[in-house]
């Protein structure tokens, strides 16, 4: 059976891409050049200095693990040196990359990033990730990048993507035209098409949530749960819970076999605890061009909600456009607002 290449299939479908001169195969063939680097250190994370955490913390206040910053230096050099990205926002810079030198001014690209996903997973040697988003800048061609650039609707996204460290290291992305897997072949260093053309079934068993948490969700999403768990053999219920704990992980076995994952406002977390920037809205655009879906529990399209800034974290609900209309049901039923519960932290 013939092979074919990240590279050859990012050439092959380049007319597919209405800015089609190279610029996004070069920005799509750096991206997976840095890919196979982390993919390297995550593989012998063991071995090398590269576990455990760096005794400082990113602009979240979470601790910044060696890895976490170690993708975001890969990434970041390769993406500028493909001369088609002007700037960068990822989860682990407090503001915006954007960079001086020349070349890269004249790039037409930014990226949104998370270059680590699951890093509470690193040092468990389960399942981690790389999330990624690309729109065109809307600031002049030859200047650095500027804040606007960064604050664009999920709609505006030209491309989006992932890669998941796992069992075997894989990169899934869309350009808007089908989703399409690539797992690497470690004997020829190459990404290949694996999973052509994915598509998420309508409807699962799986649903994917911290329950941990339940105590802290608002009614809509513990009803939901307890639906989850009911006996209903037609709707094959009682559904599987499965949760790892790395989004690429839950997001990635949802896609191919379907279910649900949520991560609902909660008194913890009164926004959410995702990322719209560089996890929600570029597993949003691969949901919907997989025949998903994603909102925000309150009836809004994930891609439809206005950026406000770098870091906006926002409720998340995503998967199988049936369950994710079913979860919505519930939460205009029994609410969605997060419940007092200052009596039980005492
Ligand atoms: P990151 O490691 O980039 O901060 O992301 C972690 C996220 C996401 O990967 C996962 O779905 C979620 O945090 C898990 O959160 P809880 O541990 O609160 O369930
Ligand atoms: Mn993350
Ligand atoms: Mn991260």
């Amino acid at each position: 059976m013939s092979v074919t290449t990240l590279n050859e299939f990012i050439i092959e479908r380049q007319a597919d891409f209405p800015y089609a001169k190279g610029e996004l195969t070069r920005l799509l063939t750096h991206m997976s050049v840095a890919a196979k680097v982390v993919n390297r250190e995550v593989n012998k994370a063991g071995l090398v200095d590269i576990l455990g955490e760096i005794g400082k913390s990113n602009v979240h206040g979470e601790d910044q693990k060696k890895l976490d910053v170690y993708a975001d230096e890969k990434f970041i050099n390769s993406l500028k040196s493909s001369g088609e990205c002007c700037g960068i926002a990822s989860e682990e810079n407090k503001d915006i990359v954007s960079f001086d030198e020349e070349l890269p001014k004249q790039g037409r690209y930014i990226v949104t990033m998370d270059p680590l996903d699951g890093s509470s997973n690193i040092d468990v040697n389960v399942s981690i990730g790389t999330i990624f988003s690309i729109f065109r800048r809307v600031s002049p061609v030859g200047h650095k990048a500027a804040p606007e650039d960064f604050v664009q609707d999920g709609t505006k996204q030209v491309a989006a993507g992932y890669i998941i460290y796992g069992s075997s290291t894989m990169m899934v992305y869309t350009t808007g035209r089908g989703v399409n897997g690539f797992t690497l072949d470690p004997s020829i260093g190459e990404f290949c098409l694996s999973h052509p053309d994915i598509l998420i079934p309508h409807s699962g068993i799986i649903y994917s949530i911290n329950e941990g948490n339940n105590i802290k969700f608002p009614e809509g999403v513990k009803q939901y749960l307890k639906y989850c768990q009911e006996k209903d053999v037609p709707t094959g219920r009682p559904y599987t819970s499965r949760y790892i704990g790395s989004l690429v992980a839950d997001f990635h076995r949802n896609l191919l076999k379907g279910g649900i994952f949520i991560y609902p406002i909660s008194a913890g977390y009164p926004s959410g605890k995702l990322r719209l920037l560089y996890e929600c809205n570029p597993m949003a655009m691969i949901i919907e061009q997989a025949g998903g879906k994603a909102t925000d529990g309150r009836g809004t399209r994930i891609m439809d909600l206005k950026p406000e800034s770098l870091h906006q974290r926002v409720p998340f609900y995503v998967g199988s456009r049936n369950m994710v209309n079913t979860a919505e049901e519930f939460m205009k039923k029994y609410g969605w607002k997060e419940p007092d519960i200052s009596d039980i932290d005492k």
